[in-house]
């Protein structure tokens, strides 16, 4: 093949694809006390002195909860096939029991019939962390009650939307909604008991497993899939200290949520290295519940861990992730070393490569379904232009290198049928703040004024082409 023709070759993605960008409630929306929205448990936490970088909260956020026809107009000027947002469970449900708050359900029916008169697939994600308060009052995900009423909201909120919604995600990432929150403390509710946390994780899964029975019992074709935030993981070398170190990573980390969901039961190694804290964990029934067929997995995919075993080993900035502060993973047993690899703006190593291992690998130890990848991207340090353009090549290759390991992993095998982009806006990082700016569109906060950025525009070429352009991986 001439190098002409390598140039020119065209990496298609599969007919049908789901061109995407992502974003979350408690991150864009602000609109806090509106139309009777309850508290949630990031309200909470926000104000705690000291948990978000400079005391930042998402009381106004980026103002998508009045801005969101635009917000729309702004998506289909990029070309984008799919949107994933998430539903506030307290603007759904207050006190996330009882009567739903139809003024908060309007807003996502509005925005859901914006979105299909542009022609964009809406895809809805149930809970993305803001669980509200009352429920972490009465107990949180520790408590088994609050997987029951997860369910009862899903049914609630597909209810309303599942005529139009044909797309829909249960739970987001719940390792961290587990570690982050119950364990180390870096995010809401900030409980550092990480017994809790391991029993948060299971009635996480068992939540996921209720609410779609109860949307599955409602309608026939409602896609449904839970949400997983998977890592590549490698040990540092291959002494058998190291390999253990990998071991435990990738088992409390991916396994213990990937081999729930897929196969209906926890790995014997991951209970056994959580010891007390795993047993009775699940009732008579929980794993099938929670393993009940799923229509398709998400897959959020931002970097690779290289881990140690040797004590004392180097901790790299990329520990900050997955740093539990529990005992299952302190410093006695891991540390993160790094591999070298550059990082971006949140010191997270890049590696497209392991995003295709990561998909490779659920296709081919795991049941076959259909797999997307529901968030990727990267936060830089942009800088704007007087016209609050950014140019952002780090984002953009980011993205375009991750995009060609997704075409490798199809290549090689994987059912993947989408691909979301972390994220569409700027928005509130969580524990970071504003500080950390993940999206293809720069917004200027003081003035809530939207501007596409390099990467952007790049990604809306890539979707009207239906791929990219130039040499395999
Ligand atoms: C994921 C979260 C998302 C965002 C990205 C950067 O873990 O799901 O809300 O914070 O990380």
């Amino acid at each position: 093949m001439t190098t002409q023709q390598t140039q020119d070759q065209q990496l298609r993605f599969p007919e049908g694809f789901a061109w995407g960008a992502a974003t979350s409630a408690y991150q864009i929306e602000g609109a806090v006390s509106e139309d009777g929205r309850g508290r949630s448990i990031w309200d909470t936490f926000a104000r705690l002195p000291g948990r978000v970088v400079n005391g930042e909260n998402a009381d106004v956020a980026v103002d998508h909860y009045h801005r969101y026809r635009d917000d729309v107009r702004l998506m289909a000027r990029l070309g984008l096939g799919a949107y994933r947002f998430s539903v506030s469970w307290p603007r759904v449900q207050p006190d996330g029991v009882g009567a739903v708050n139809q003024r908060g359900l309007d807003f996502y029916r509005r925005l859901v019939d914006e979105l299909l008169g542009q022609g964009i697939d809406p895809w809805v994600t149930l809970y993305h962390w803001d669980l509200p308060q009352a429920l972490e009052d009465a107990g949180g995900w520790p408590a088994r009650d609050t997987a029951l009423r997860f369910a009862d909201y899903a049914a609630a909120v597909h209810d309303a939307l599942g005529d139009r919604v044909r797309n829909w995600s249960t739970v987001n990432e719940p390792w961290c909604a587990a570690f982050l929150g119950y364990a180390s403390g870096e995010h809401a509710p900030g409980r550092r008991e990480p017994a809790r946390a391991v029993l948060a994780a299971h009635h996480l899964l068992l939540g996921h497993g209720l609410a779609m029975a109860a949307m599955r019992a409602q309608r026939a074709g409602s896609r449904i899939g839970g949400c997983v935030n998977l890592y590549a993981v490698s040990p540092l070398t291959r002494s058998a200290a190291d390999l253990d170190a990998a071991r435990r990573i990738d088992g409390l980390q991916n396994r213990l949520f990937l081999d729930a969901l897929l196969r209906g039961e926890y790995p014997a190694d991951v209970l056994a290295d959580l010891g007390e804290a795993a047993e009775g964990l699940a009732e008579t029934g929980d794993m099938g519940v929670i393993s009940a067929p799923m229509d398709m997995l998400l897959i959020n995919y931002y970097s690779r861990f290289t881990v140690s075993g040797a004590p004392g080993g180097a901790v790299s900035a990329a520990a900050a992730p997955t740093d539990t502060g529990s005992p299952w993973v302190g410093s006695e047993h891991v540390s993160f070393a790094g591999s070298g690899r550059p990082v971006t703006g949140m010191g997270w190593e890049i590696d497209h490569d392991g995003l295709r291992e990561v998909l490779l690998r659920v296709a081919g130890d795991y049941p076959r379904i259909p797999l997307v990848v529901s968030e990727n991207g990267a936060a830089f340090d942009d800088v704007a232009d007087a016209g609050g353009f950014v140019r952002d090549p780090e984002r953009r290759d980011y993205i375009e290198a991750h995009l060609r390991a997704c075409h490798a992993a199809i290549g090689q095998g994987a059912p993947l049928v989408g691909y979301f982009a972390w994220s569409l806006l700027d928005n509130f990082e969580w524990a970071w703040g504003y500080g950390k700016r993940f999206g293809l569109v720069r917004v200027d906060y003081p003035t809530q004024r939207r501007v596409p950025k390099e990467s952007a525009l790049w990604y809306a070429e890539t979707i009207r082409r239906g791929g990219l352009t130039g040499p395999a991986q």
